[in-house]
């Protein structure tokens, strides 16, 4: 049997992540919870330890819900959990599918949104988060502040690596870099040509490049331009959220942070959305999409199927969150999808 993990994490985390917990009970799956969060780093002054993410490298999947918390608006304890998890595991690899699942909740042309089918391969573990640079003379008007890019040849090489098997391995046609080498020429070089190199290994897989700006307005106009898409970590970030939009929004997408060899962290791509939390206006479909990545990754390939059939059915069937313009609550959402799998 595999090992789980559930993290919650805070606001509407802990909702969104309490349907899956009883979507996993329903089916007899076992996990073990972890606190981790905004209370715990306030009471503790620190996150998870090295101890204990000695304890969680035990596990084979750790279900992650969202930080974020009124009473931590620097986001402390983000870097000492969430970033702590994604670097020290070397989880370098962050997967983010954009599906179109129902063309009513595209704000695109039913002609247009019906392509999307694009997969976000998203550099984990460098770039803008690592948190080097500084800030001088803060508050005085010459103040001076600095976040450092940086990127390694090997941590490249990975990721691009990581995006060609991805596509071989899911019957994808062409592998897109997005990056900015005409204005940020350094790091811009060193991903084309550990790009070039590695796309010469794959003669059936198209290798494409293309700016970040040029790429946003890509995705809205043509996105069947892009299938498999690799890119920096700034970059894919802001690029998943702009798919996100496209497909009716963050309560519908999921990510998986993997390495490729071993334990996985799979965690909605929304926050922790404080706007809403308490008041069961969250929309758990991105954290039940999660949770079907999760199955697969730990071979629940039948669960995973069915997960997604039933997300599928409760948006055409209608039963949804406000955000989708249903009237149903999360919890609501979560009974329908643990009936349908049943
Ligand atoms: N991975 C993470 O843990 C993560 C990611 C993004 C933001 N955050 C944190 O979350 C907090 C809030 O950030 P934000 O507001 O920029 O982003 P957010 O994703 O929490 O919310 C953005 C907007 O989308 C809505 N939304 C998000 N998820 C939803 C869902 N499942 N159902 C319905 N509506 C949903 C929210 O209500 C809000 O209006 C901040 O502290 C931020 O740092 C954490």
């Amino acid at each position: 049997m595999k090992k789980i993990a559930v993290i919650p994490g805070d606001g509407i985390g802990k909702e969104v992540v309490a349907e899956g917990c009883k979507l996993m009970d329903a089916l007899g799956v076992s996990y073990q919870i972890f606190n981790y969060d905004a209370d715990y780093w306030l009471q503790h002054k620190q996150g998870i330890s090295d101890q204990q993410l000695e304890e969680l490298r035990t596990f084979d999947a750790i279900y992650f819900g969202a930080l974020g918390d009124p009473r931590l608006p620097k986001m402390e304890h983000g870097k000492d959990i969430l970033l702590k998890m994604r670097f020290d595991l070397d989880l370098f690899a962050n997967v983010r599918p954009i599906q179109l699942l129902d063309v009513n909740h595209s704000p695109l042309r039913p002609e247009i949104a019906n392509n999307i089918d694009i997969v976000i391969v998203r550099e984990n573990t460098e770039d803008l988060y690592r948190g080097l640079g500084g800030r001088f003379k803060a508050g005085q008007i010459d103040e001076v502040a600095i976040d450092e890019r940086i990127h390694t040849r090997a941590g490249v090489r990975r990721i691009v690596e990581y995006a060609f098997e991805y596509a071989v391995k899911n019957n994808r046609q062409k592998v897109t870099l997005v990056d900015k080498h005409n204005a940020i020429p350094n790091g811009g070089q060193l991903w084309l040509s550990v790009f070039d190199e590695i796309s010469k290994g794959y003669p059936n897989i198209v290798g494409e490049y293309q700016h970040v700006d040029v790429a946003c307005a890509i995705m809205v106009a043509q996105p069947e331009r892009f299938d498999v898409v690799v890119t920096s970590n700034l970059f894919g970030d802001i690029l998943s959220d702009l798919g996100a939009g496209l497909v009716g929004g963050l309560g519908l997408l999921s990510s998986a942070n993997v390495n490729g060899n071993g334990i996985g962290l799979f965690e909605p791509v929304h926050g922790s959305a404080p706007d809403i939390v308490g008041m069961e206006r969250a929309n758990p479909l991105a954290a039940f999409a999660t949770l079907a990545m999760l199955f697969k990754h730990v071979g629940l390939l039948d669960e995973c199927e069915q997960l997604l059939y039933a997300i599928k059915q409760s948006i055409s069937q209608d039963i949804t969150t406000p955000d989708l313009d249903g009237k149903h609550t999360t919890s609501q959402v979560g009974e329908y999808i643990i009936s349908r799998m049943l």
